[in-house]
């Protein structure tokens, strides 16, 4: 089975675009493939992070994938930092990682924009981590958002330089596109995307709201003047939440804009709530027994760690022995 290999930062809260646009296709990918989701702590140190905040959310992330059905018995679960191989694999890569490379990287760029002192080393080398997480697994297919293909095409050109360096040794991942699936966004503002980090959290709708607050936030949400439903690009609040509204319920855009025709925007916004708190009831349901057992977590923890760490020491180990470093007895 080739294998898949993703994973995401325990910051901000986990939103309905994580799940359309991520956890629901992780799901649908562990029948056909070997697959691996990472908590990626050591990502979110880029940021300052409360301590007590960093790590509930470890757990809570974990009680989410698993609640959307990521199943630890077919997936390997993992935290980053319990596996010292990405730490270690990192360095390496960034031997042969060139600065103009990470100064080319949009997503440092805009994250440094307007800073100058406070600009610190993870966030410039964060893509370098990333390429680690990616190749010490041998992944094939990697599900990114558009966001992460630049991270992903340099984890490539880093493979590559190894493999032509030291000869073969890491898979070229690739980046694996849903076919389905429209880009989710914001609620206030259409124009940017649906994200979990938002410092505004009418933005996005959490996978934990309750139903009150997903009605109030659905409601609220940004529309334009008109008053037909229609789906356009000079409509994009609206078209947002056509898409919503479609990927929650597996109708098509054309059958929404049907059956809302002469309908007001109140009524469509009424549904969708409906919609999303019926999709989400049974995860925040089995999320509320996982997470209320730290214990049993831990345990899946640890069994993710041992099953990523034979498959990351086998990689470091192959690597150290083609760079040239000796090993040490036992
Ligand atoms: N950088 C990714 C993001 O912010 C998260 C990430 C870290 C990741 N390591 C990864 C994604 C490896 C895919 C594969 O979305």
């Amino acid at each position: 089975m080739k294998k898949v290999l993703s994973g995401i930062q325990p910051s901000g809260n986990l939103c309905i675009s994580n799940y359309l646009g991520a956890i629901k296709n992780w799901v649908k990918l562990q029948d056909t493939h070997e697959c691996i989701y990472l908590i990626v702590d050591l990502h979110s140190l880029t940021v300052e992070q409360k301590p007590a905040d960093l790590r509930n959310r470890c757990y809570s992330f974990a009680a989410q994938y698993i609640a959307c059905g990521i199943n630890p018995e077919k997936s390997i679960i993992a935290v980053q930092s319990h596996l010292p191989q990405h730490s270690e694999l990192m360095w390496v890569l960034s031997t042969l990682t060139y600065l103009g490379e990470l100064n080319r990287m949009t997503q440092f760029k805009d994250k440094s924009k307007g800073k100058d002192k406070s600009i610190n080393l993870g966030l410039f080398s964060y893509p370098v981590l990333m390429a680690s997480d990616i190749l010490l697994y041998q992944a094939d297919f990697v599900p990114v958002g558009a966001d992460q293909k630049q991270h992903l095409e340099l984890s490539r050109d880093i493979a590559n330089r190894f493999n032509t360096r030291y000869s073969d040794t890491f898979t070229l991942p690739e980046p694996y596109i849903p076919k389905e699936g429209a880009r989710i966004m914001s609620l206030q503002d259409p124009s940017s995307k649906m994200s979990k980090s938002d410092t505004n959290d009418s933005n996005y709708i959490s996978l934990l709201d309750n139903p009150d607050v997903i009605l109030k936030k659905i409601k609220r949400s940004v529309t334009d003047s008109g008053t037909e439903i229609t789906y356009s690009d000079k409509k994009p609040g609206l078209q947002n939440l056509i898409n919503i509204y479609s990927s929650f319920s597996d109708i098509s855009v054309d059958d929404i804009v049907k059956r809302y025709e002469g309908k007001m925007y109140s009524d469509l916004k009424v549904d969708l709530a409906d919609i999303i708190i019926d999709k989400l009831k049974p995860v925040q349901d089995k999320y509320n027994i996982l997470i209320s057992d730290k214990s049993e977590l831990d345990k899946i923890f640890k069994i993710g760690r041992d099953k990523a760490a034979y498959l990351s020491n086998k990689t470091l180990s192959k690597v150290y022995r083609k760079i040239g470093l000796i090993k040490s007895i036992k």
